[in-house]
């Protein structure tokens, strides 16, 4: 009778535990739902909640567009703008001109570094690559200049009506959004507005500042953008020794095989051909319009970005010296980056190319070089300690 007795307090007590975890188990769907909502995670919720009214909770385009206002106004409270002007002076949404800067470079040649420095000054709207769905071509002219050129400037009027191929490529190659981080993050939480040219129009008007970069377009077409007056763009020219541009493309799985990127001589023609469209569009725009040599950028970041930033009229703010100090490296003697040091990206070719290469790239880009000021190597011996860079002119 007695084990009895200790047999059913055993199971009233297994019972009891049991229930109580269960009802801790229970204790978290609930919590989860009362957790702040957002798209992706209504996507997971329960079919009771399926059944609420989803118009009545996700924001319409103009609350999204409103919001961003105040977080834009609240980015820029401590940007400096000229005496006397304000945001509203520079966004297309209150009728303002915005600050428009379109870097020329090709792949592999350091624009995602200068990319991503513009865009760490707050309130801009990154136009990343638009010309991605052309593929691993360069555009120099018909067949795909107008059609590229008409993406450009619709993207940088931020009139996304007409995009169509642009819009249907990037749905399914969202890395043409997602360099774009403020339009990103909006992206992440109303993925339904993301590729909707109506939000895009509005959205992209509120940024002051808008950037863009392709690696796609050889610097000739530029003019057509430089002699639009309206749009009032800067325009970069990025240059690279094609004996780093050319290593740096070997560990891409898309360039080889491709002729446009992988021939150091069709390389080599677009920096002779661009050296005189820079010639041209010095002499045309001298305010706006200039080169920058990745090689240079990489020894002495912090000089040429604040020459950059007085070019360009814009204010160097901490946010883009806090993004240089993170993303180089500076040494108690000053900066580590120098011709020497083979782990430094620019320089990283002379030790992992082979000095077969190195002549074979040298013996198609003899001109190239020299107009850019990149000096051949004597021998693969001297190879380490040859300073490849001199001074160029544009004149
Ligand atoms: C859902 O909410 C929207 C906005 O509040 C409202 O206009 C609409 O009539 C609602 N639909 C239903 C089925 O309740
Ligand atoms: C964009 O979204 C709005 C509101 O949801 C919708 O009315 C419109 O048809 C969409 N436009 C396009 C091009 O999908
Ligand atoms: C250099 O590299 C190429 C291919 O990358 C290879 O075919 C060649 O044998 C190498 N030359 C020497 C001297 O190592
Ligand atoms: C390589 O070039 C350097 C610099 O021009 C020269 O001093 C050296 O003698 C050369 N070495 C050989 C093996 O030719």
């Amino acid at each position: 009778m007695m084990v009895r007795k200790n047999e059913m307090l055993g199971i009233i007590t297994v019972a009891i535990v049991c229930l109580f975890l269960i009802g801790l188990s229970q204790k978290e769907p609930s919590n989860y739902h009362n957790r702040p909502l957002r798209y992706k995670q209504f996507l997971d919720l329960d079919d009771s909640l399926k059944s609420t009214n989803i118009t009545a909770i996700i924001p319409s385009i103009q609350q999204v567009v409103v919001q961003q206002k105040k977080l834009l106004a609240h980015e820029l409270s401590d940007y400096r703008f000229p005496k006397g002007e304000s945001i509203e002076d520079y966004t297309l949404a209150s009728g303002g001109r915005p600050i428009r800067t379109v870097i020329f470079t090709t792949w592999r040649s350091g624009s995602t570094f200068l990319g991503d420095v513009l865009n760490a000054v707050p309130g801009n709207y990154y136009h990343y690559e638009p010309l991605l769905e052309y593929g691993i071509v360069q555009i120099r002219g018909a067949p795909h200049a107008e059609s590229a050129l008409y993406t450009l400037k619709s993207l940088l009027s931020c009139d996304y009506t007409n995009l169509y191929s642009y819009l249907q490529y990037g749905m399914s190659h969202v890395y043409l959004f997602t360099h774009n981080t403020r339009l990103w993050n909006q992206c992440e939480m109303y993925p339904q507005y993301c590729w909707n040219s109506t939000f895009l129009n509005e959205f992209c008007k509120l940024f002051p500042f808008q950037s863009m970069k392709t690696v796609r377009m050889r610097l000739w077409l530029a003019e057509d953008l430089l002699k639009d007056d309206d749009l009032n763009v800067r325009v970069v020219l990025l240059v690279r020794d094609p004996r780093g541009t050319l290593q740096s493309r070997r560990h891409r799985d898309w360039c080889p095989g491709q002729p446009d990127c992988d021939h150091p001589n069709n390389l080599c023609a677009d920096m002779v051909s661009d050296y005189s469209a820079a010639i041209q569009l010095k002499r045309r725009y001298p305010d706006r319009f200039r080169v920058i040599r990745y090689e240079d950028l990489s020894l002495n970041p912090h000089d040429h970005i604040r020459s950059l930033f007085d070019f360009l009229g814009m204010y160097l703010h901490q946010d883009v010296i806090n993004f240089l100090d993170s993303h180089t490296k500076i040494n108690i003697g000053g900066v580590s980056s120098t011709f020497r040091d083979s782990k430094s990206a620019p320089f990283h070719w002379k030790t992992d190319l082979n000095y077969t290469e190195v002549q074979y790239i040298e013996e198609h880009c003899e001109e190239a070089m020299k107009l850019w000021g990149y000096v051949r190597s004597k021998n693969s011996s001297s190879l380490k300690d040859l300073n490849p860079l001199i001074s160029y002119e544009i004149q």
